[in-house]
């Protein structure tokens, strides 16, 4: 049966990129937005365009997905799910309701209406390292396969929004080790597990939405203008294009050949050296004053991708690929030369 791809979050970074990378490789894709309008913006979106899908494309509009049975019929006839559809803690966000409750809820209801599509073979879940770090990183190196144990009992309140993203990253991947445990499903479950990610996002269509809608590539834009980020971020990155293709990987694995479950992508970074790789790729840019030294603090971390880096096969894309990406794309929208 040829594979039909149910993924959500494709209104955001990584999964429209995972979106592109699938019509790209040629699956017949289904995505679940939120709106009519939302999916206008995906299907509308000048790189799906050119890629002329067709009827390989297909929306489900799903209002609330943390409704009962949300995904029951927009999982008939799927073969793979890959779920990117989940809040990053944005600061103006309520840390109970639009960061912690849909990122567990979500997750579980998709997991639950997956029981009852029995065309699926495989659902993999977008999770985060701060899922094997926990809130503050240990100082030994950990993996997609570490577990932080179970806040015990599950938090209903929360310090910041960050908090809350960290805490539910725990307690999603918790939740779906004890389902496959107990409900022993007809498909596989895996979780792909990015450091911040970065590079080149289509869905931005113009230099505001750069800086402002551009989920963790806001950062990146902080750093090459100016800007100065007041805390620290993990030092572990993947880049878009790498992030995207392991999930697709990570979706097509053979399940009876064993190995690991999890994979995760976060390479060693200092983001110190960010304003560098600018002023090398883009001197001009930087003496007319479109970018600016910016300071994005940096929280060490220690993450063993090797699991990630095989299962690619290839040499991954560095940090500084994906900063000159993404300065390149500024430059795009802006109507600036890059040379
Ligand atoms: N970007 C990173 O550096 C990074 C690193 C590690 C892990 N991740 C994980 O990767 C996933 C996607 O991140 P991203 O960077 O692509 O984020 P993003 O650009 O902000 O996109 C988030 C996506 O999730 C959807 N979403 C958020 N809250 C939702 C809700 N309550 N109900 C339904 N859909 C909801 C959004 O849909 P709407 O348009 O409808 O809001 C959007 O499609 C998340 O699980 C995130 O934790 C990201």
């Amino acid at each position: 049966m040829a594979a039909t791809i149910l993924i959500t979050g494709t209104t955001g970074l990584i999964g429209f990129r995972i979106l592109l990378a699938a019509l790209a490789a040629g699956h017949r894709v289904r995505y679940t937005v939120r709106s009519e309008e939302k999916a206008q913006k995906v299907s509308s979106n000048p790189a799906v365009q050119k890629l002329a899908p067709g009827d390989r494309l297909s929306p489900v509009i799903i209002p609330d997905f943390t409704a009962d049975g949300a995904f029951d019929s927009a999982l008939q006839g799927v073969t793979h799910v890959i779920h990117a559809g989940s809040p990053v803690p944005v600061p103006t966000y309520d840390p109970v309701t639009e960061v912690f409750e849909p990122t567990v809820k979500i997750s579980s209801g998709l997991l639950a209406s997956a029981l009852k599509a029995p065309s699926l073979q495989r659902v993999i879940i977008t999770s985060s390292i701060v899922a094997n770090l926990g809130l503050i990183p240990p100082p030994t190196t950990v993996s997609a396969s570490t577990r932080v144990p179970l806040p015990s009992p599950i938090p209903t309140a929360f310090s910041s929004v960050f908090e809350a993203y960290v805490q539910s990253k725990i307690v999603e991947m918790h939740n779906s080790d004890e389902f496959v445990k107990t409900q022993n499903p007809h498909f596989t479950v895996s979780h792909v597990v990015p450091g911040y990610t970065f590079g080149w996002n289509e869905l931005m269509l113009d230099p505001v939405m750069m800086q402002t809608q551009n989920s963790s590539n806001n950062f990146l834009m902080m750093g090459i203008t100016g800007g100065q980020l007041p805390m620290p971020i993990h030092g572990g990155y993947g880049h878009i294009d790498d992030v995207a293709d392991l999930h697709l990987r990570v979706a097509f694995l053979d399940p009876s050949a064993g190995g690991p479950r999890d994979f995760g992508l976060a390479t060693k970074l200092d983001y110190t050296t960010l304003f560098d790789y600018v002023e090398k790729a883009f001197p001009k840019a930087v003496a007319e004053g479109i970018f600016k030294r910016g300071v994005i603090p940096t929280l060490p971390v220690e993450y063993d991708s090797s699991d990630a880096v095989k299962l690619l096969g290839r040499p991954i894309k560095s940090f500084e690929n994906a900063v000159v990406d993404v300065a390149s794309q500024y430059l795009e929208l802006l109507g600036k030369e890059k040379a």
